[in-house]
């Protein structure tokens, strides 16, 4: 088998660049580890960018999206029981945020592929990366049962947080930066009406709490529990219970309850490869890095990146240009970097840390009111959160 680049992982990553290659006519195969049942069902982000949508909008996929997308103008805050509305649009120059389920965006690239005669080989095992330092890279691969062997000329590792593309690069060739936070999310998906119009992200001193959704009957909710806290200690009225308690006000807004469809933990760190390639093979996503979910980032860098990437690519098979290739990890890393420090900073103000006396929860209810009074400190959260055009 021989394609132009192969692309190692069909999360948002892989199937973004893989479309995007074929709009400039450059051939790809997608080796995804999952079924597709699987991975168009895995229940993840739900904030898109601007600049993530305007892209899928440019590349012919936002058909769905344009139909059945929540558009938001802006996300509240709340503690000490009081919701603060920072009003995202107005203070970024007519800029939004959108709603719409990660898995959503991985049906719609899967069914756009494939309609396009795309090669995507799911349930592909024991990926294996050969001579990535040469100009002829081979991916070896399990599938049906059998192994194959795939000849390119680029590698794009789109494997994710937990994918193998990263073990690849010999040690001593990247650098590692991470950060290991002492808690989770517990997130569930609720047949319930959003209680809310917007986003509420809440500081409290049992641990955060965050009411999204992902449609007009469907909740998506979060709360904070420690690292490592075993799911089957959490059953669904002890759900329900807490965030009654985390997102309570004093003005009587109460939550909609319902069933409880999806359930599940995530850890949070922060990580990031530096840089993210080694020869003939380029990190792309969370393969690269890794950001805690409170500032809902991670879905739209590993778009940037791919972004970033195709044009790369792009200019290499047009011009035999490699300067935008040798420059890929420069040009995501400000980006990234950008997203990393928001994210972090989103993560310390609102979570709750072991704080002995207090000190840290009063810095954090300083900084909030802060963001919530100054316009200019609103605005700084603001086009972070929507999405910086430059950085
Ligand atoms: P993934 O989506 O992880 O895709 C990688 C793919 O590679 C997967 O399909 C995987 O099965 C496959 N794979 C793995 N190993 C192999 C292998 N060896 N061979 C072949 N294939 C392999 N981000 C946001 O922007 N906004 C949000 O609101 C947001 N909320 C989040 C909430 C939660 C609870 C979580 C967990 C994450 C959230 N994120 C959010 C982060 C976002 O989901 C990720 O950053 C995003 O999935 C990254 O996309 P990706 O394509 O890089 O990786
Ligand atoms: C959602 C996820 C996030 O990480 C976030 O910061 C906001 C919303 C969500 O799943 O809707």
């Amino acid at each position: 088998m021989r394609t132009q680049v192969a692309i190692i992982g069909a999360g948002p990553a892989g199937l973004t660049l893989s479309h995007l290659l074929y709009l400039q006519g450059i051939e790809s195969v997608v080796l995804e580890l999952r079924s597709r049942e699987y991975i168009e069902h895995r229940v993840r982000a739900g904030v898109l960018e601007q600049g993530t949508v305007d892209l899928f909008r440019s590349a012919g996929v936002a058909d769905r999206l344009d139909r059945e997308c929540l558009v938001h103008h802006g996300i509240e805050l709340l503690f000490e029981r009081r919701r603060h509305r920072i009003p995202l649009t107005e203070l970024t120059g007519g800029r939004a945020i959108t709603i719409y389920g990660q898995q959503e965006v991985v049906k719609d690239l899967i069914r756009h592929r494939l309609e396009a005669g795309g090669q995507i080989l799911f349930e592909a095992t024991e990926t294996t990366l050969l001579d990535l330092h040469t100009s002829s890279p081979r991916v070896r691969f399990r599938h049906g049962g059998e192994i194959h062997e795939l000849q390119c000329d680029f590698v794009a590792g789109c494997d994710g947080g937990h994918g193998v593309s990263r073990t690849f690069i010999p040690p001593g060739a990247v650098s590692v930066y991470e950060k290991l936070y002492p808690f989770a999310w517990l997130g569930i998906l609720a047949e319930a009406p959003p209680a809310t119009d917007e986003i509420v992200y809440a500081n409290h001193e049992r641990g955060f709490a965050l009411h999204s959704m992902r449609s007009p009957r469907l909740s998506r909710l979060y709360i904070q529990v420690p690292r490592d806290e075993p799911l089957e200690r959490w059953p669904d009225d002890r759900i329900w219970e807490e965030l009654r308690l985390r997102l309570g006000t004093d003005d009587g807004w109460t939550l909609n309850e319902g069933p409880i469809i999806e359930k599940s933990i995530t850890a949070m760190r922060s990580l990031v490869t530096e840089p993210m390639q080694y020869g003939r093979l380029f990190l792309a996503g969370d393969a690269a890095h890794i950001v805690p979910p409170t500032g809902a980032k991670g879905l739209n860098l590993a778009v940037a990146d791919v972004r970033v990437l195709a044009e790369a690519l792009t200019a290499w098979y047009r011009e035999g240009r490699d300067d935008l290739l040798a420059a890929y990890s420069t040009t995501c890393l400000r980006r990234i970097w950008r997203a990393e420090h928001f994210s972090w900073w989103m993560t310390w103000m609102l979570h709750r840390h072991e704080d002995e006396d207090g000190f840290l929860q009063r810095l954090q209810i300083s900084q909030l009111r802060y963001v919530c009074t100054s316009r200019v400190a609103a605005a700084s959260l603001a086009e972070n959160y929507v999405g910086l055009e430059t950085v």
